[in-house]
């Protein structure tokens, strides 16, 4: 049932393309636009929708964190992501106007359940985004949009995340669609690019030997640091709990701006950083800051894992280690920049000999508060 993999994990890794294509299909129209005809809320509704709220937790959470950007980018409706737990607790304000969105892989997660009752209760629409047909979540929401992503059996979440993250692109370049915002041409390209993305992720799976013995040779290492910007941020999380929950090794991800406000301190001499760079040629201010803190860091002895796109040249003088990713549109490139990561962390685990589809403490599916 592994399907010649040693782990549920690492055939879940290399299914992603697949998932991500399934999550796609009959979704983007001949004529290029989406019709996501199942989601069950009106073009009408969509439109008087005046501010997105995104609950969820652990990985589910970094896919919303990223959501938020696409979101406010192609739709320029304001977006809060919470985790899920802290959600409910703080009296949060929504109205009619408010869209809350709970993703779940499980559907059944009882804090993202919880804060999405609180959510209806309080008059919101919610959509879920769920992997898990008729599970809980989907079932008491006003709306789900299902990922494709079949059965997901190690603890740690790979396909499932990725896909998450293809159903929140499609929400956001939906809504941007039906509401026709400024963003046109860039939503109608994306679109686009959206549907080479299983091409591109198998062809960052082509290339994962390196990152392979890379990880082989920390395997002692005491702790790694992960940074990113825009959304490199949240995938350097998501790098970082990948690590903590299969090496049970202490990982901490950052937004790469905030080093100098703390955790700079941290870095000593081989001290491993993993930094996600984000796109060069979107924002080439945001670029040139993160050659900078990569510089930076080198300068105080940091071990630098450099995960940037093909060509992206300027990270070159100062990456020890440099993973390369294909292209992407800046949204969209969570979706190749995260699997060096699930690798990098999945390896670095079994050479300690851990079991990575059961780490220690955990569960698959979280059914308590
Ligand atoms: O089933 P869910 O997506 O609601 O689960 C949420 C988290 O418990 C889950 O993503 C967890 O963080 C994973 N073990 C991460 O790999």
């Amino acid at each position: 049932e592994k399907g010649g993999y040693d782990y549920f994990m690492l055939k879940e890794i290399a299914e992603q393309p697949k998932a991500v294509a399934d999550t796609l299909l009959g979704r983007i129209g001949t004529d290029g636009r989406l019709t996501l005809d199942e989601l069950r809320i009106s073009d009408a509704d969509l439109r008087q929708v005046d501010k997105v709220v995104i609950v969820a937790c652990g990985t589910a959470f970094h896919a919303g964190m990223i959501a938020k950007y696409a979101i406010e980018h192609w739709t320029r409706i304001p977006c809060e992501v919470e985790v899920a737990s802290e959600f409910r607790y703080r009296d949060p304000i929504m109205g009619p106007g408010t869209l809350v969105i709970a993703i779940s892989q499980s559907g059944e997660t009882m804090d993202t359940l919880m804060a999405l009752r609180h959510a209806r209760e309080q008059g919101a629409k919610v959509l879920a985004i769920c992997n898990t047909n008729g599970s809980t979540i989907p079932r008491e929401s006003d709306a789900v949009l299902y990922t494709h992503a079949g059965p997901e059996v190690a603890v740690a979440s790979t396909k499932a995340f990725l896909t998450q993250l293809v159903a929140c692109y499609l929400v956001a370049l939906y809504l941007g669609q039906v509401r026709g915002t400024k963003w046109g041409d860039e939503i109608l390209a994306v679109i686009k690019e959206l549907g080479d993305a299983p091409t591109l992720i198998e062809q960052v799976l082509e290339t994962m030997e390196p990152v392979r013995e890379l990880a082989r040779g920390l395997a002692d290492a005491r702790s790694v640091l992960f940074l990113g910007r825009h959304v490199g941020f949240p995938v350097a999380l998501e790098g970082a709990l990948k690590l903590k929950e299969l090496a049970y090794m202490h990982a901490e991800g950052f937004a790469a701006g905030e080093l100098k406000h703390g955790p700079i301190a941290l870095i000593e001499e081989g001290l491993p950083v993993a930094v996600v760079v984000p796109t060069h040629r979107g924002c080439t201010v945001l670029h040139d800051k993160i050659v900078s803190n990569i510089q930076e860091i080198r300068a105080r002895g940091a071990r630098t894992i450099v995960i940037a796109e093909e060509g992206d040249e300027a990270v070159v003088p100062y990456a020890d280690h440099l993973i390369r990713t294909p292209a992407t549109p800046t949204l969209l490139q969570p979706l190749v920049s995260t699997v060096p990561l699930q690798v990098f962390a999945c390896e670095l685990a079994t050479a300690k000999g851990h079991e990575v589809d059961q780490p220690r403490n955990l569960a698959k599916s979280v059914t308590v508060e």
